[in-house]
């Protein structure tokens, strides 16, 4: 007996940003979309992320801004590498930055916290996969740099979890080694320990 949604979690394959194309979701799917990262289990509903919507012509001025910092960060920069940065989030019709934010709670671990953050950006993906788009989730150099995060419009206490390019797939994407399920689980045996 099939099962879709078992069928949709054991096809899901990322396609690389440059392999996207248009369409990407209409906003009532974008909508759609967010709503969907936003249920993720998260420990007291502290709500410890946020998302931010590249799309239309803030690509290109996010990219000009990435050009910029690489500009200054490496002044001998070739024009080439200019202009990939240039073009980073024009690969897809549109990304949604993941912003993960931690506070202090006496219950609830920063660990978690951020594990939420990632949970939403798999809620993201899987979600972009079930309306029939292709996702992938990236970081990049421009999350773990301090002026590219504040170019996206992050405070300094809040960190990328992820960059979820969504789009249509130029090609389907080939199936990726998985783990052998031998080398990764194990039954616990209290005797053992
Ligand atoms: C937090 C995180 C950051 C990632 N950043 C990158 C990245 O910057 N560049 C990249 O090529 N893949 C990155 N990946 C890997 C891809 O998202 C993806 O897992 C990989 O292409 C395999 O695709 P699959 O979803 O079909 O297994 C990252 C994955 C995670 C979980």
């Amino acid at each position: 007996m099939t099962n879709p949604v078992i069928d949709h979690l054991g096809s899901r394959r990322s396609v690389k940003a440059d392999n996207l194309t248009d369409p990407g979701p209409d906003q009532q799917q974008l909508e759609t979309i967010l709503r969907i990262a936003s249920r993720v289990p998260d420990h007291k509903k502290l709500t410890p992320w946020r998302f931010i919507v590249i799309a239309g012509s803030e690509r290109a001025a996010l990219g000009e801004r990435l050009a910029h910092i690489t500009a200054e960060n490496e002044p001998e920069a070739s024009d080439v590498r200019l202009e990939i940065e240039r073009n980073r989030f024009l690969r897809s019709p549109v990304t949604i930055a993941v912003v993960s934010h931690t506070i202090y709670h006496p219950a609830v671990p920063e660990w978690e916290q951020i594990l939420s953050a990632g949970a939403a950006c798999m809620n993201l993906v899987h979600a972009a996969h079930a309306l029939g788009f292709a996702a992938h989730w990236l970081t990049e150099w421009y999350t773990y740099d301090e002026s590219a995060r504040h170019a996206v419009g992050l405070n300094p206490k809040e960190r990328i979890a992820g960059f979820i390019h969504i789009g249509t797939a130029k090609e389907p994407p080939q199936e990726r080694d998985r783990p052998d399920l031998d080398t990764i689980v194990s039954y616990y045996d209290s005797t053992a320990q």
